[in-house]
Order: C-alpha cells, then structure tokens, then sequence
C-alpha cells in the first residue's frame, strides 16, 4: 500500500502495538500500518457507513480482516478507554476533532498518545489539548499533494509547554518548520494581492502582518 506523505508523516508517529483511525474511510493508513508491522491491530471507525464499507471492503480484499477491526459510530464512542496504544484523527475539522476529544474525556476515556491531523482550525485542537492538559509532543506543517496540513502529536505524559500566542496560531514549531516558510510566504503573496482588490481591508491587513511577524521568526532559509 502506497501512502502519500501526509499519511506516512503520521504514520511515522504511531508508537505501541495498537491504534485507533477515528475517521478511517479509506483505509489505507490502517493497510499500511499492519502491512509494515508497525502495529499488530488497528481499530478502524467511521461515522458513515459507506466511508467504513470501504476499509472492510479493502481489508478483506488483502486478508487483513483479522487485524482491522471495523466499527461505525461516532468519533471514540465506540472505542474502550485505554483499548489502544495511540488515537489516530486526522482529515477531519479541528472543530471536530475537538468535540471528539470533549466527548472522550466526558466518557472518562483515557489515551496514551494521540496524532491529529486537523485540515482546518488546527488552533481549536491546540485550545482542547490545553484544556485537556495533553502535552504536545510534535506540532508541525507539512506540504503534501500541494495542500497543508497540521500535524499534533499529543501524549498526557509529555512537558506540558504552553504556546505563545503566534504558537498556538501557527504551530508549536512554525519557527523551525520548513513547509510553514512555504506557506507563509504563499499566503503573503495571496493576501497582498487581495489588499490591493479588497476596499475595506482592515482585517486583511492585521492578518498580513500577523503571518508577516511569524514569517520573520523562522529561521529556515
Ligand atoms: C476526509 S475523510 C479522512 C479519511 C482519512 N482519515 C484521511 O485522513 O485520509 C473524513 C472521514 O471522517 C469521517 N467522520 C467525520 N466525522 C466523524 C466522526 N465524528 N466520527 C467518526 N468519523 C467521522 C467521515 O465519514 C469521513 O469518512
């Protein structure tokens, strides 16, 4: 099974002998994983039915049907706590991703480690991690099929870092990270030339500048 880089970047952060996709669809990250070893079991959800018939569908194509176990419901409703060594959430909303982990912890779960991949709103994850008082492991940016995509590596057991304000917006590590450069200068350009077509551009501006500031704190040339 070949993954595009999004999906090997996470998981290359998968750690212990088990996880949870929350949000499968697909199913190739699941397929990966078993395939390589890097897990011996894979617990794939999905709220949607036709989205989970497809990770049944090509685990049992390959024999894998043994490890991956598939169940439809919503977000960790229907995963035990502690069931898996890590969570796995990833292309859905950070607002979503959120309430997925409110509503664990209101139903007293409980995981070691968790690697979200939120494709928007990273900063509502970031704001539940803190609340939560999970420690970010990693938090980056990465480039993969020409979109961006956040990845948050939480562990309860990690140093609790508190973001500053450009941190909790960008990433923990937008200022080493080399595909936040990118970004940045990307969304620069694009938000230059919306300032010039744009009459009351107040908020364009700040925005500017606020990504500008950030811009100049990496340190990746
Ligand atoms: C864009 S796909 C992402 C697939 C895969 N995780 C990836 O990153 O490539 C989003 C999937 O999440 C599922 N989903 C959305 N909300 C969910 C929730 N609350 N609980 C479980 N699955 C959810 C959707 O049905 C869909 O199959």
């Amino acid at each position: 099974m070949k993954l595009d880089r999004r999906l090997n970047e996470i998981l290359s952060h998968i750690t212990g002998q088990s996880f949870a996709d929350v949000g499968c669809d697909h199913g190739k990250l699941a397929v990966k994983a078993i395939e390589c070893g890097c897990v011996n079991k894979v617990i794939a959800t999905d709220i949607s039915v036709p989205s989970l018939d497809k990770t049944i569908r090509l685990a049992d194509s390959l024999d894998l049907s043994q490890n991956i176990i598939c169940r439809v419901g919503d977000g960790l409703s229907v995963v035990k706590n502690g069931e898996v060594d890590t969570v796995v959430i990833a292309g859905l909303g950070g607002d979503e991703i959120a309430k997925i982990l409110q509503n664990a912890k209101a139903e007293g779960k409980e995981f070691h480690r968790f690697v979200l991949s939120p494709n928007t709103h990273a900063e509502r994850v970031r704001a539940e991690a803190i609340v939560q008082g999970l420690g970010f492991v990693r938090d980056y940016l990465i480039l993969s099929d020409r979109k961006f995509y956040s990845i948050i590596v939480l562990e309860k057991e990690a140093k609790k870092k508190i973001p500053n304000q450009k941190q909790f917006e960008f990433g923990m590590e937008y200022a080493e990270c080399e595909d936040f450069r990118v970004w940045a200068n990307n969304e620069l350009s694009r938000l230059a030339t919306l300032i010039k077509n744009t009459k009351n551009n107040e908020q364009l501006k700040i925005r500017l500048q606020q990504i500008k500031d950030a811009y100049e704190d990496n340190k990746c040339e």
